[in-house]
């Protein structure tokens, strides 16, 4: 390993500003993961070069790939920096903010749209006035399995990001968003529900705008089986479209 960690990072001061680049090095320490090396630079901010900079702005809070907040593009690969050692990647370590979400300054970027759209769509089970009824319907074991694969969503934005649909040319809601939709609708209180969920994809940005590129289940730290999740929902879509056509 040697004795210093080089990166380049694209950095913006304000939204909507002119990005621009600036090199960085620092001393490496043992697992040293990308987070460590933002740490190192805002001690004590300084260029390559040798001259003084503002410390590098991004986002952090587990440390442990559970929250996605500390999601940004890393040697080209969307990822979280809490869980890239520099030790297992390419010198100099090229560091960017998200591509898909705007950018509020170097790395940090505004990730409600996917928020915004977790609500368009309905992605929750109503709980109002369940607790006093009798208790719910079971789930099997194999629906709880395969349901907890989906449930591990972190909401990072890395599945948009890599997606070919998701941009300023479409509406296209993204793999995480639909997983989410086939979470509640597969549970057993959530199918009440379906319908509505369904209608809301069934507008601008729905299932059908996915191209099955499977980018996103390549970028999914997570490793969920988005396709699967995508396939189940457009199944659901055909049903419901034939269901109001002849109702
Ligand atoms: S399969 Fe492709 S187009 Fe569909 S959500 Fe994944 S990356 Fe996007
Ligand atoms: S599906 Fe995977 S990549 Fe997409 S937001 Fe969830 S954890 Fe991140
Ligand atoms: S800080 Fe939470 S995923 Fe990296």
């Amino acid at each position: 390993m040697p004795e210093s960690v080089r990166l380049k990072i694209k950095r913006q001061n304000r939204p909507l500003q002119a990005p621009y680049w600036e090199e960085f090095e620092v001393p490496t320490k043992p697992a040293m993961n990308v987070i460590s090396c933002l740490v190192e630079i805002a001690r004590e901010p300084r260029t390559f070069d040798g001259r003084k900079t503002t410390p590098v702005a991004w986002e952090s809070s587990c440390l442990e790939e559970v929250c996605g907040a500390c999601t940004m593009v890393i040697n080209g690969r969307v990822r979280q920096a809490c869980s890239t050692l520099v030790q297992n990647i390419a010198q100099p370590v090229v560091i960017e903010p998200m591509q898909k979400f705007p950018v509020v300054r170097d790395l940090v970027v505004d990730r409600s749209s996917m928020f915004r759209n977790l609500r368009r769509v309905h992605a929750w089970i109503p709980a109002e006035g369940r607790f006093e009824g009798p208790a719910g319907p079971e789930h099997s074991p194999e629906l709880a399995r395969e349901r907890y694969e989906m449930s591990r969503c972190m909401m990072c934005g890395c599945c948009l990001d890599a997606c070919p649909q998701v941009g300023p040319h479409s509406e296209f809601a993204g793999a995480a968003i639909l997983n989410q939709i086939e979470l509640m609708n597969s549970h057993p209180s959530g199918k009440d529900d379906a319908d509505n969920r369904l209608e809301a994809l069934m507008t601008k940005g729905g299932a059908a705008d996915c191209g099955n590129a499977q980018n996103c289940v390549r970028v999914c730290p997570k490793n969920i089986p988005l396709t699967a999740s995508i396939a189940k929902i457009n199944r659901e879509l055909t049903v419901k479209m034939f269901k109001d056509l002849f109702s």
